[in-house]
């Protein structure tokens, strides 16, 4: 398969969903509630913010500024014209970017807004490259996948350690943030609905109708049992594993 077709087939799979990643509104606002002084004068960065489901829950709650950064044209195109139509545009933009290069101005920032994405520049390097972007008492708020046992099963080991070696538990996450010149304000896992509700159901129809559209395609369908193997291993193993919120704040 070439690179792009893959990355055609990819989006063809992955747009028109509610949102890229687990999550859900209750506790992106559980968190929000956590970030204390928010008002118009937050500017919040959204790197990895997708079509924008996070930034419109929060812009309907508080009224901040956002700045969202994805380096996907569609999912930024989307995210703007949802703003638009919220009318939320005046404080809410999306601008196609690269997480592994936000050159903002140290400081630019009061809080970091970041559900599902921090994976993409790792963990500890997202949290030291982003302290800079903070102002001095600025906070981060971020989920991310964690183990939810000590020894999982090793199907399920095997299986993260092909698409997220970096999976930690919640201890060595909490240890990490401390490491990094931050104080833990909160964290909590979200509930197995934040898998289900915006992103495994509905990306499971996609799977299907995206099978039909490519019968026959060998490569395709290949790309289908991967997703679906994500999805399967979900409803065996989801015990094993899960999203955690974590709040901090820069010292
Ligand atoms: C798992 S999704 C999470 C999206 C959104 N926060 C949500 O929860 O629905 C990861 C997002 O990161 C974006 N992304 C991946 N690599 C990126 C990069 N190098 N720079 C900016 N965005 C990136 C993807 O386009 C995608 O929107």
């Amino acid at each position: 398969m070439t690179e792009d077709r893959m990355t055609t087939m990819f989006f063809e799979m992955f747009t028109g969903l509610p949102r890229q990643g687990p999550g859900d509104t209750a506790s992106t606002l559980r968190a929000l509630s956590l970030v204390p002084g928010i008002g118009p004068h937050t500017r919040v960065l959204n790197p990895g913010g997708g079509t924008g489901l996070e930034a419109r829950v929060i812009a309907q709650n508080a009224p901040v500024r956002i700045v969202a950064i994805d380096n996907h044209q569609q999912y930024v195109e989307e995210f703007n014209r949802e703003a638009e139509a919220l009318a939320v545009a005046h404080r809410v933009e999306a601008q196609l970017g690269d997480m592994h290069r936000l050159d903002f101005e140290p400081g630019s920032f009061d809080l970091i807004w970041c559900e599902g994405s921090i994976y993409v520049v790792g963990f500890e390097k997202g949290l030291r490259d982003w302290h800079r972007l903070l102002a001095p008492g600025g906070h981060l708020a971020l989920t991310d996948v964690c183990w939810r046992m000590p020894n999982p099963p090793a199907e399920c080991r095997e299986f993260w350690a092909q698409e997220y070696p970096a999976i930690r538990d919640v201890p060595s996450r909490l240890r990490t943030i401390t490491e990094c010149g931050y104080e833990v304000i909160g964290h909590f896992p979200l509930p197995a609905a934040a898998w289900w509700d915006d992103y495994y159901g509905p990306l499971q129809q996609k799977i299907t109708e995206f099978r039909a559209h490519h019968d026959g395609e060998t490569d395709a369908q290949q790309l289908a049992d991967s997703v679906q193997s994500e999805i399967d291993m979900w409803h065996k193993y989801s015990h094993s594993y899960g999203y955690d919120f974590f709040v901090m704040r820069r010292d």
